[in-house]
């Protein structure tokens, strides 16, 4: 099969590595280990790209959960001297290839090109041929993510110049979200690239700006909703690091000061000339984005405003919010995986704090509760989604470990509680297709 033929090279690749590691240059152990190395590319018979992005790793558009002893030890040297992609040339020969592991050997940094290998950064080293879909979704992200992290910096300073950029910046990813999907990729397959408060804040605003366009909002409310999602947490410019970055959970003092951030956030954004009038949501989502459906959660709304109720752009980015969170690697917890994440979702929702249909259309979105998938519900029984009920994803046909099919639509039904993991095993999904949700228009 093909796909053993690139894991026969990258086996053999590793163990030129580490026989290099272990006898000196030029030596016949060397020499052959290369040979090999060189034969299974060969038999590959294309070019290899490897990308290191956080910490996963992308072998053609393949994410490699745990990496094979055989070239665990090559892939890590890589990670660790920060080369973040290489691309290896399907004729690449001995030579090239010993030369290569030589440089990896002798700890160099520098970005490395040979004509027949280029090793360095994702952006820098991108070669002239077409790239796989997925690599192109990286590549638009990170792009994204580099003019966010520059108009979120000129907020913080309170520029009104970023209002302009943050402005222009939401509009480009608006309108790729209406082309395609392809920015959501990155988003839903990688947990983590770089700095968290950046990625979070994009990924924040792609996953609104989605939701909100799924739930055919006008276009100008999917952009103010998109700009106030990717400003969202900028009140943690006022939380200390080592309370945002604290490993463990905060005692009730750290508490108080993280609590703080969303009235932070929609001063700092009210502190903005210009912002009251060209984008008043800014300041409503940065400060109610923690508060929950139920008001359960921060600030506390004070007891003498009855009625107080929640901007559903709020609603649509807590939702978001939540979930990026609970999809990134923080220091005190690794990232959870989709169908975990989304059994978080669907808990908070029971629980009153995240609204029922806006999550709904997030997981179907999300391709979270498709056939096939396994869940167990509130009674204790678990068993197969058969068929969903395009308006009600959350109650689907079930069918038990007995083989009745249950609709969990149904008053007396049990609700559910758990999303099992994706039983295909197939990482690159892609989300589902739209289906226009019959729930009235949210209130604009
Ligand atoms: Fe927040
Ligand atoms: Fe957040």
């Amino acid at each position: 099969m093909a796909q053993d033929a690139l894991d026969y090279f990258l086996h053999a690749l590793g163990a030129l590595f580490r026989i290099r590691r272990i006898y000196p240059s030029g030596t016949r152990q060397v020499l052959q280990s290369a040979k090999q190395a060189s034969q299974k590319l060969a038999e590959w018979g294309r070019p290899v790209r490897i990308a290191f992005l956080g910490n996963d790793t992308i072998v053609e558009d393949r994410r490699i959960g745990t990496i094979p002893v055989s070239f665990r030890a090559l892939f890590q040297s890589l990670q660790q001297l920060g080369f973040e992609s290489v691309q290896i040339e399907a004729d690449t020969g001995e030579e090239d290839l010993t030369a290569w592991v030589e440089n990896v050997i002798s700890k160099s940094r520098i970005p490395y090109r040979s004509s027949k290998i280029v090793a360095g950064s994702l952006n820098l080293e991108r070669r002239a041929e077409p790239d796989s879909a997925l690599t192109q979704a990286v590549t638009g992200y990170m792009g994204f993510l580099a003019e966010a992290q520059e108009v979120l910096s000129d907020l913080e300073s309170k520029k009104p110049e970023g209002l302009v950029r943050a402005r222009e910046v939401v509009c480009a990813i608006v309108a790729r979200l209406a082309v395609g999907r392809e920015l959501f990729e990155p988003i839903r397959e990688m947990k983590n690239f770089d700095d968290y408060t950046f990625t979070h804040a994009l990924n924040v605003c792609v996953l609104s700006s989605a939701l909100a366009q799924a739930l055919q909002v006008s276009d100008e409310m999917v952009s103010a909703i998109a700009t106030a999602a990717l400003c969202h947490d900028l009140g943690k410019k006022e939380v200390p690091k080592e309370i945002l970055n604290h490993n463990g959970p905060l005692d009730p003092k750290g508490w108080l000061l993280m609590e703080k951030h969303p009235t932070c956030g929609a001063r700092l954004l009210l502190d903005i000339p210009g912002v009251e009038s060209s984008n008043p949501l800014l300041p409503v989502v940065a400060y109610q984005h923690h508060m929950g459906v139920n008001q359960s959660g921060y600030p506390k709304v004070q007891k003498n405003l009855p009625q107080y109720t929640l901007h559903f752009a709020s609603l649509l980015v807590s939702i978001a919010d939540v979930y990026d969170a609970l999809r990134t690697v923080r220091p005190y917890r690794p990232a959870l995986t989709v169908a975990k994440a989304a059994t978080i979702l669907i808990k908070d929702t029971l629980a009153g704090k995240l609204h029922k249909e806006y999550v709904s259309k997030f997981l179907l979105m999300l391709n979270v509760l498709a056939p096939g998938r396994g869940v167990v519900l509130s009674d204790g029984s678990s068993g197969m989604i058969v068929e969903t009920h395009a308006g009600y994803p959350l109650c689907p046909m079930v069918s038990d470990e007995q083989g009745r099919v249950r609709d969990l639509s149904e008053p007396s039904a049990p609700t559910i509680c758990e999303v099992g993991e994706d039983s295909t095993g197939d990482p690159q999904r892609m989300p589902a297709a739209e289906q226009p949700i019959p729930s009235p228009r949210p209130p604009l």
